[in-house]
């Protein structure tokens, strides 16, 4: 194949990449982002280990003391990149109302405008990284392929942990496969002979979608869900929209596998806004009076659901490692998660101490000193004086799926796994009951369409708010959120048309407090006793209360071995309080009216009914 030249610079194309419109696109970025060089990734561990450690030798990485954490490293960001910029994110669908009002939206002519300036010359002295992904088992018909051009080598490492990356993807993709054409840029060109900074980012962030030619273009940020861009830019706003075209579900739900004393196996996708504890609860171990109860991961995160022919719902982890938040996390608070963290983990914004570890907030006793992530010196006393934090509190690592003890034997499996049961969780220190089931189909996708969370300080800067969070894709979602309720109940209707059963819809909620601020339920491994009973509850094993907004457990059918839990406490966390449902009915007014558009009938009629029913 003929590497045609740009600007003076070869594509290089290795033979193995035979894709005509992927050779042309990369042509075409070089042209416009003018690149000094390019790196097409074959995803192999000696490019991996080759590009860590040049991240070592500019400063953007730190080699961890192998003795403790072998074959790792720690990055600390610029301390104004450690986040997601939701504000900075763009749906640029051709008619507004495509979007919808949960979403900033420019016309996309304008964006490209704008965009085709800022990425002119926005790679000039670094290098371009042609990285090639599947979110996915390789080659499974749930799964699909991404390119990202990055010019940050961080980006190319840490993809290579949270995807398929590499050389595979292209047979997949071979001369006509379609890919979605991801292009990200720290928007930081290096003039000759300029030195580089240890995290180069531009203070102008953009993260644009647009869902109709399925592209994304991110500039100006290094960190996280701007810059890896298979996870929430692909694998939920460009899949959400891939979904409603095609009939399945991006969702944002990390998928368990729980095993039962017999070996009968069930398998739960749940929803949780962001900071709710996903990963805790995809790696969960069943606590004392579980004997024989196993849980298995599939996903942390984001499932990919397809409906089959028989009406059954498989769903596969379109990713391959974990991004999660550090602070909080210990051998307590998930385990198993600890476990995963022993070896090969990229780290962004913990603090270093001084054999060379890693520390943040809540993972064990506090070293007497350390460097935090922002490279200056930390100490408990100057923690106290200033109110310093060692980690920043949405300080990540980057894991590979693979270290996870709890990994499910089918996390890998191109057929996915069948789901059996919803579950929709948010954070509310009031009002929304530990657990309820939803009667049918349409009150499930009322509950998760309400959802709301109280903000943390982590995630959104401000706290305790409550900020409606509609299936856990408030920030998430590709097209207008209305449209995707009708998406959800037509799905619904789909599967009882194929003859089959719908799998269970719940809604939970780990966080009620009591009188004293403080949370009731000692959530972690003990919402195993919740997850059982929504077993129970598939299995008709258990009757339940109904109330106004579904079905909750009764005291008795809780499995309390091991756990001192009384009736009251229960109560307290189950209670269904008529005066706070009549102000939250208000608040659901409230989304429904920002929603009117295209809002699904079915959804008023629900709210209808939960009225009539809190009034009766
Ligand atoms: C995440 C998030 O990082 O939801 O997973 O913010
Ligand atoms: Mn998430």
């Amino acid at each position: 194949m003929n590497a045609p030249m740009m600007q003076g610079l070869e594509l290089g194309t290795p033979s193995y990449v035979k894709n005509a419109k992927l050779i042309a696109w990369v042509a075409d970025m070089v042209a416009l982002c003018k690149p000094a060089a390019i790196h097409w990734c074959d995803g192999s561990k000696e490019e991996y280990d080759a590009l860590c450690q040049q991240l070592v030798d500019a400063g953007t990485f730190k080699k961890l003391n192998p003795a403790k954490r072998p074959g790792s490293f720690l990055a600390w960001s610029d301390p104004s990149d450690v986040a997601r910029v939701e504000d900075r994110t763009y749906i640029c669908s051709e008619k507004k109302e495509d979007a919808g009002p949960t979403n900033n939206w420019a016309a996309p002519a304008e964006m490209r405008a704008t965009l085709n300036s800022l990425f002119d010359g926005c790679m000039r002295g670094r290098t371009m990284y042609v990285v090639p992904f599947s979110m996915g088992p390789l080659g499974s018909n749930i799964a699909h392929i991404g390119i990202e051009l990055s010019d940050s080598p961080y980006v190319a490492v840490n993809m290579r942990i949270m995807t398929r990356m590499g050389k595979a993807v292209y047979d997949v993709i071979g001369v006509n496969g379609d890919f979605v054409p991801c292009v990200h840029t720290v928007g930081a060109p290096l003039a000759a002979g300029e030195k580089d900074v240890s995290w180069p980012c531009n203070k102008t962030k953009y993260i644009v979608h647009y869902p109709e030619t399925r592209e994304i273009w991110s500039y100006g940020s290094g960190y996280g869900g701007n810059a890896l861009l298979g996870k929430k830019c692909f694998a939920l706003r460009i899949a959400s929209t891939m979904g409603r075209d095609q009939g399945w579900l991006a969702e944002h739900m990390l998928i368990l596998g729980v095993t039962n004393p017999q070996g009968k196996k069930y398998h739960v996708a749940a929803a949780f806004p962001s900071a709710c504890g996903k990963t805790n609860f995809a790696m969960l171990i069943p606590p004392a009076g579980f004997d024989g109860w196993k849980v298995t991961t599939i996903g942390d995160d984001i499932a990919w659901i397809k409906p089959q022919a028989d009406g059954t719902l498989r769903a596969i982890n379109p990713e391959a490692g974990y991004f999660g938040v550090a602070p909080g996390t210990n051998t307590l608070t998930n385990p198993n998660c600890m476990a995963s963290l022993d070896k090969d983990v990229i780290y962004t914004n913990v603090a270093l101490t001084d054999d060379g570890d890693v520390w943040w907030e809540g993972m064990s006793d506090a070293p007497a000193h350390a460097i935090d992530w922002q490279g200056k010196e930390w100490t408990p006393q100057i923690a106290k004086e200033t109110g310093a934090k060692a980690a920043h509190p949405n300080a990540r690592f980057t894991v590979a799926a693979t270290n996870n003890p709890a990994l499910d034997s089918a996390w890998d499996d191109a057929a996915g796994v069948k789901i059996d049961a919803f579950l929709f969780g948010g954070r509310r220190s009031t009002t929304v009951p530990l657990v309820t089931e939803a009667r049918n189909w349409t009150e499930g996708v009322y509950m998760a369409a309400t959802m709301g969370s109280e903000t943390t300080a982590a995630a959104f800067g401000q706290q305790g708010v409550v900020r409606r969070d509609p299936f856990a894709m408030l920030p998430f979602m590709g097209y207008n959120m209305s449209d995707y309720f009708q998406h959800w109940l037509n799905l619904g209707n789909k599967l009882t048309a194929a003859g089959a059963k719908q799998p269970k819809i719940f809604t939970t909620n780990w966080f009620r407090k009591g009188q004293d601020g403080k949370f009731i339920w000692p959530g972690y491994g003990e919402n195993m006793r919740v997850l059982k009973w929504m077993i129970d509850r598939i299995e008709g094993q258990a009757a339940g209360v109904e109330h106004a907004f579904g079905i909750s457990p009764n005291y008795e059918e809780l499995n309390w071995t091991g756990l001192n839990f009384s009736k009251e406490q229960f109560t307290n966390v189950t209670s269904m309080d008529k005066a706070a449902w009549v102000a939250e009915l208000k608040l659901h007014e409230e989304l429904f009216t920002q929603l009117a558009y295209h809002l699904p009938v079915e959804l008023t009629s629900a709210k209808a009914a939960l009225e009539k029913r809190l009034a009766a």
